[in-house]
């Protein structure tokens, strides 16, 4: 997601989930081959599982990003037709390219052909006017002749004209058995639902008609929801770290930041809501969002919320209950 799942986001994220697969924000292709590769590609090592995720809509062009993106070590390709704002429109890439199924096929044969991993396409079920049912069909037919074998699907159109990209991922209504519907036609696809997913037990009460689940915002807010995922679902009986000790767990990787001249906010605002719904919370999320983007701000911020979240620093009393 644009704006949140950037390295940081990442990194935190792993600490909670070592299985759940993990995409980066859409970069376009031409910033990937144009732009600072370090910063527009560069991730740790611990990341993996991660997929990058591209928009474009020329297939030499994603082919050549894609073929960077493999050789920087992403374990997946995705290809963005989803999203939908003006700008990406302009651009020819994004949502509006669900009306060109023939196109998108070939940036995905020349992507697949550029690459040894896998190339993934992320959709809406329709734009505008389009009928969900039979033209989403005649897109997933077309672009799976093109090579791609798994689409994540977020189970609400894009309406392009009027709303804003936020409105888009909250006004359109979701439209989950659409999805179901199109597994259960192609079952030799691999289906990841999105959209409107509020929780891990909400996941899972899917997963018997899909091959996976997508969480998007539901993960940011309550990134903690994502413990449950490597037992549940892989099978992997290690311990999942508590949430302090998640949050211990990222103070070397803020400190060794810090020291590379990463400001402090940058890695902090993504952890907001590790203590979702427990005592303390806000106080903690307080805490860094008034000082974490202070000029010079250091780890003693982070260390000081942790302080107040474990309950061995100030709090105001009021914040103690559940949030
Ligand atoms: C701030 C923000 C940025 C997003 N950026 C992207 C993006 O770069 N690529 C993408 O495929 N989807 C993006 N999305 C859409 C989400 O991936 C997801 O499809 C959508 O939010 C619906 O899922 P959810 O209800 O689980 O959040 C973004 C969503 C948000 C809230």
């Amino acid at each position: 997601m644009m704006e949140w799942t950037d390295r940081h986001c990442r990194y935190f994220l792993r600490l909670i989930s070592r299985r759940t697969f993990l995409y980066t924000e859409m970069v376009t292709a031409e910033a990937v081959l144009y732009g600072d590769r370090e910063r527009v590609l560069g991730f740790s090592e611990e990341e993996h599982p991660v997929g990058l995720q591209l928009g474009g809509s020329e297939p030499a062009r994603l082919a050549e990003a894609a073929k960077i993106g493999a050789a920087h070590g992403y374990d997946e390709i995705n290809l963005n037709i989803g999203c939908p704002s003006d700008r990406v429109q302009s651009g020819r890439f994004g949502a509006c390219l669900m009306a060109e199924p023939d196109l998108v096929a070939q940036c995905v044969a020349a992507m697949g052909e550029a690459v040894d991993r896998p190339i993934t396409v992320k959709c809406r079920i329709g734009i505008d006017d389009q009928d969900a049912e039979q033209s989403l069909d005649t897109f997933i037919d077309r672009v799976a002749q093109g090579g791609c074998k798994t689409f994540i699907v977020h189970a609400r159109k894009a309406w392009l004209g009027g709303l804003s990209p936020k409105e888009n991922r909250d006004v359109p209504p979701l439209d989950h058995d659409r999805v179901h519907r199109l597994k259960a036609r192609r079952p030799d696809l691999e289906i990841v639902l999105n959209g409107g997913i509020e929780s891990f037990a909400a996941a899972c009460e899917h997963l018997p008609g899909v091959d996976g689940v997508m969480l998007g915002r539901a993960a940011y807010a309550d990134p903690y929801l994502l413990g449950e995922v490597d037992r549940a679902l892989f099978g992997d009986s290690h311990a999942v770290p508590s949430r302090l000790d998640v949050l211990d767990r990222f103070v070397p990787y803020v400190e060794a930041g810090l020291s590379r001249g990463v400001r402090l906010n940058a890695m902090t605002r993504h952890i907001l809501g590790l203590f979702h719904g427990q005592p303390r919370a806000r106080a903690f999320r307080r805490h860094l969002a008034e000082n974490a983007h202070r000029d010079g701000a250091g780890i003693e911020v982070l260390l000081a919320a942790r302080d107040i979240v474990a309950g061995t620093g100030k709090y105001e009393p009021s914040t103690v209950a559940a949030e």
